[in-house]
């Protein structure tokens, strides 16, 4: 039974409809034993191309390819029986034009399954948005601070605390929702324009660092696990510390290899009396 009573996924238009009613629980998922574990748990796992920083070691998301997207989105969708999935559009395979978009929307959903896909873009985007609604792909927005285009607006960094700042991030929110997007993340923001926004459009918001005033909240499943101990931005939150006790783990084994104390006759194979 999924969360809403059905024996389904959750639909992209269950998480619009969640709004003012209950918070939507999203976090990152991109392999299959993940997205088991997580899947009870969320209303929506979204397949980021964050996966491209925290599987493959990349400095940031520009590098991640449609083939990444697809293989990971596969493997979530065979750990997933009740979340919607939404798998992100990959920098370079939507900027070029709507039609673009949609040829790489097409590909991701007929290819993984998933049930809608997200892009970053403000009013830039809204146009390609509006085209994929209305040709039947579900899209989840992502304005605020956009790591696919980390290389043109300097960094990491919170936005919104200039009026010149707000104004952009509330004209892209609205120009999004009003394009047809089912949800919108906004990422890296202060809370009154998290409020403010939230309170403005149609869809739900779902935050990550753009505080509780949103209508749900993601982050980075590896992030909220503490497998990552090198850094840890404010608005992440370690709910468990799984970096030293993989560290733990690794180290007691490599001890008893050494010792060959491992593998112990109930771990051996022997032939039949
Ligand atoms: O790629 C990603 O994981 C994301 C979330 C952090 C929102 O876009």
């Amino acid at each position: 039974m999924s969360k809403h009573g059905a024996t389904k996924r959750t639909t992209t238009a269950q998480l619009q409809a969640m709004k003012g009613v209950r918070p939507i629980v999203s976090l990152t998922a991109y392999t299959t034993p993940m997205a088991r574990l997580l899947d009870e748990h969320c209303d929506m796992l979204l397949v980021g191309d964050s996966l491209g920083m925290v599987l493959y070691g990349l400095p940031s998301t520009v590098a991640v390819t449609m083939e990444m997207m697809i293989a990971h989105g596969q493997a979530v969708m065979r750990g997933v029986t009740s979340a919607c999935v939404i798998v992100d559009l990959p920098f370079g395979s939507y900027q070029e034009s709507r039609e673009q978009a949609f040829r790489s929307a097409a590909r991701i959903m007929a290819e993984t399954g998933c049930d809608g896909v997200k892009l970053e873009g403000g009013a830039e985007m809204a146009e390609t948005v509006a085209f994929l609604t209305a040709r039947g792909v579900p899209v989840c927005g992502h304005v605020g601070l956009m790591p696919q285009q980390v290389n043109t607006t300097g960094g990491y960094r919170s936005l919104g605390r200039s009026d010149k700042e707000a104004d952009k991030i509330r004209n892209d929110a609205q120009a999004i929702a009003d394009a047809g997007a089912f949800a919108i993340v906004v990422e890296g923001t202060i809370e009154p324009l998290a409020r403010e926004i939230t309170a403005a459009i149609a869809a739900p918001t779902i935050g990550i660092g753009a505080s509780p005033a949103c209508d749900g909240q993601v982050l980075v499943c590896d992030d909220m696990l503490g497998l990552f101990n090198d850094f840890k931005p404010r608005f992440v939150k370690h709910f468990a510390e799984l970096a030293p006790l993989v560290s733990q783990a690794a180290a007691a084994y490599a001890e008893e290899v050494k010792a060959r104390t491992f593998p112990g006759p109930e771990h051996t194979f022997q032939p039949k009396k």
